[in-house]
């Protein structure tokens, strides 16, 4: 299996790259890092450093990497310096929205425009987007956090479409998008004590869960929107 995990020096990405690189399907990852400086090595890992809200990156990392069988995008951004998420739209701010669209949802759009040629044509692969529950228009009872919420509607749309595109030019590629649950990572840190107990995740079991359900899922699961537990949740 050749595998690209876009945010691999990040809580989730990394354990994603640990868990993959235990496993002996794989013959290859290669993984993106922007602003953090990678720390795991190994023979069988490639590391790109890639803006990969910037079409010009992306469209250089899809000439570096084969064939492809999963590509797991976990890039994505809540906070920022002292920018936190809103709790009222009074403290809305368009820069710190922008920031949010060009780190949640763009990656997704241009990873797709570009690397499309290289998911395998002739067998199964996956296309997937760590995305958030927030993101449900459905699931929306709370309010709050409008610039992430709205980065991750978007980006569940995007996901959604691209879907749609790809099974009608008949493609092999599965595309959905994954909730990760609150994982105990630098993205949650602030906000970690109005986690009831016992339901903070080990990045570890996150990646465990996704590795787990892309071994489960086929084609007729394209389009959807999956939680860490199995279960689909409302687009
Ligand atoms: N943690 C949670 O509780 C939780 C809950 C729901 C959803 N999620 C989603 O899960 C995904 C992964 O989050 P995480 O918790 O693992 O966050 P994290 O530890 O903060 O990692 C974020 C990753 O995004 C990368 N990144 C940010 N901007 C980038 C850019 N312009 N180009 C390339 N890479 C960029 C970072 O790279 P560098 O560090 O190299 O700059 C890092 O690898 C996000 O989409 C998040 O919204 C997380």
């Amino acid at each position: 299996m050749h595998i690209l995990i876009l945010g691999g020096t990040g809580g989730i990405g990394s354990a994603l790259i640990k868990t993959y690189l235990s496993q002996d399907a794989v013959n290859h990852i290669h993984a993106t890092y922007h602003n953090s400086h990678p720390t795991i090595e190994h023979p069988q890992l490639t590391w790109l450093r890639t803006d990969v809200s910037k079409d010009s990156d992306v469209a250089k990392l899809s000439e570096t990497v084969g064939p492809l069988d999963i590509v797991i995008n976990a890039v994505g951004m809540l906070h920022s310096g002292d920018m936190m998420p809103e709790k009222t739209i009074t403290q809305f701010d368009s820069d710190f929205f922008n920031q949010n669209i060009a780190t949640n949802v763009l990656p997704t759009l241009l990873i797709a425009k570009h690397l499309s040629p290289k998911l395998k044509s002739k067998t199964l692969n996956y296309f997937v987007t760590v995305s958030a529950k927030i993101g449900s228009i459905e699931d929306n009872n709370l309010g709050g956090w409008i610039s992430y919420r709205s980065s991750k509607a978007a980006l569940n749309m995007a996901l959604k479409t691209i879907s749609i595109e790809w099974k009608n030019k008949k493609f092999n590629t599965c595309v959905f998008a994954f909730h990760p649950g609150t994982t105990d990572t630098n993205l949650s840190k602030p906000f970690q004590r109005n986690v009831p107990e016992g339901n903070l995740q080990t990045p570890e079991k996150v990646a465990a869960a996704l590795i787990n359900l892309l071994q489960q899922l086929s084609l007729k699961d394209n389009g959807k929107f999956f939680s860490y537990d199995g279960t689909e949740i409302p687009w």
